[in-house]
């Protein structure tokens, strides 16, 4: 277990907290391990009914930590495991509700795991964005498939082709999040909305939500992007934006 993330449980709701605040909780190989493991154990506990995922410090997360994607780039992570792929996996599968708390900015993957939540809470002066081109990189968690589903091709595009950003206010606006609420009362809300989800048959709640998602055409779209990420990880535009971050 990764001590950058911490898990508590509140009644039937299992709470996977980001807890990396000095490096914007910048998720690691460990930390994509230790939520991977979290939510997959959740699915198979008959006394936890909803995951909530959030964060401490002021950021929700910077994303995926850009010295792992520069490891991967050099190839000085060899054979060991990427994590990430299993995170996917499992969020992408996931049958009983996931719920975000989202204070703070979420960057990259910070933004598109919100695709795979069955309700966001957002601070209004959140931002959300998907930085992907600029570090020479492609979409993944098949946000390429989802983002435009979502909000429409042309919004998407400017997200994920351009980098820009989106404020929790519009993401709501847009519904790519439940509700955005002062910073300070997301903990809060995101965590009444998760009791309420544990308040209701779960049986029933587990069914809706599968009808609601696709899981098949998710799967295949997050393989799809992982292999070309996979490829653009190693790209020499990508291996400079690694480089330009870390020697700021
Ligand atoms: N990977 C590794 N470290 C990261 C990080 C990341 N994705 N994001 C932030 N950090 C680290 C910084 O290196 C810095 O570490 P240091 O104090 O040891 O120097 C610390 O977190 C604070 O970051 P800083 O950049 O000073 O904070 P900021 O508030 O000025 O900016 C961001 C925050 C998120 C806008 C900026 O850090 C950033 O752009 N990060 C990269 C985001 C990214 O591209 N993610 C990958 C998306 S695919």
């Amino acid at each position: 277990m990764s001590e950058d993330i911490l898990i508590k449980r509140e009644g039937a709701v299992l709470e996977i907290r980001f807890n990396r605040p000095s490096k914007k909780n910048a998720l690691t190989n460990a930390m994509y391990g230790s939520v991977a493991d979290a939510i997959e154990a959740a699915q198979n506990d008959p006394d936890v009914r909803a995951v909530l995922i959030s964060a401490e410090g002021d950021m929700f997360t910077a994303g995926n930590d850009l010295s792992d994607f520069a490891a991967i780039a050099s190839g000085a992570l060899g054979d060991a495991p990427r994590h990430v792929e299993r995170f996917l996996r499992v969020i992408a599968t996931a049958e009983k509700p996931l719920i975000a708390a989202v204070a703070g900015h979420g960057v990259g993957v910070g933004a598109t795991m919100l695709l795979h939540c069955d309700i966001v809470v957002i601070a209004e002066d959140a931002r959300l964005t998907t930085p992907f081109t600029s570090l020479g990189l492609v979409p993944e968690a098949a946000s390429s498939l989802l983002l435009p589903a979502l909000i429409g091709h042309t919004r998407a595009f400017m997200m994920l082709a351009l980098g820009q950003p989106m404020s929790g206010k519009d993401a709501a606006l847009a519904g790519l999040a439940t509700q955005a609420v002062a910073r300070a009362e997301v903990d809060a809300r995101a965590r009444q909305l998760a009791q309420e989800c544990c308040a209701r048959p779960a049986e029933a709640i587990r069914i809706t939500k599968k009808l609601m998602r696709d899981v098949e055409a998710i799967s295949a779209r997050i393989q799809v992007e992982g292999s070309h990420f996979n490829e653009r990880l190693k790209s020499p535009e990508a291996r400079a934006a690694f480089a330009a971050f870390l020697q700021r």
